[in-house]
């Protein structure tokens, strides 16, 4: 939701919309595989408590598996056929230097403002991503007041969610 909402307000095109939303949806698909191959191995990583100068989850899987789940996402998207761009948005998602790429960045920025507004856990709490979101937001040419805007949004997005399923 986050990364379709990134997008349309930057881009507004119906077709890359739904993409950012697909590339939203799956950036993380290499967790599932790396849970749903090594359960007693993976689900420690998410429940340790991190601080804040520990590595973050790529770290701990590259460590634990000599790879991280954006690589394993990428080799799933090509095996099941995905397009090449979405297999390269979740190839790179978690890389500063492909910023540039604007879906990339509509992805970073989505993982970070949902970290940052503590929507759900994905294993890493953010204190330690590599991810300098300044120079993402230059990159993706989103200014500081659409940041801000972006924050109240998912913000209020939370609070409607929370009253839906009556969650407190
Ligand atoms: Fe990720």
């Amino acid at each position: 939701m986050l990364v379709r909402k990134i997008w349309m307000q930057k881009r507004g095109n119906q077709k890359e919309t739904e993409f950012a939303f697909l590339c939203g949806l799956l950036h993380d698909l290499g967790k599932v595989v790396l849970f749903k191959s090594y359960p007693g191995k993976y689900g420690p990583i998410f429940a340790a408590k991190k601080a804040e100068s520990e590595m973050n989850i790529c770290g701990y899987e590259q460590e634990s598996f000599g790879v991280d789940h954006a690589v394993v996402g990428e080799m799933l998207s090509k095996q099941w056929g995905f397009p090449k761009e979405l297999a390269g948005v979740i190839r790179k998602h978690h890389d500063p230097s492909e910023a540039g790429n604007p879906m990339v960045a509509a992805v970073m920025l989505a993982d970070h403002l949902a970290k940052e507004l503590e929507i759900g856990y994905d294993g890493d709490h953010g204190l330690n991503s590599p991810v300098d979101i300044t120079e993402i937001l230059s990159k993706s040419s989103i200014s500081e007041s659409e940041w801000e805007q972006l924050k109240e949004f998912a913000s209020q997005e939370c609070v409607n969610i929370k009253r839906f399923f009556q969650i407190s």
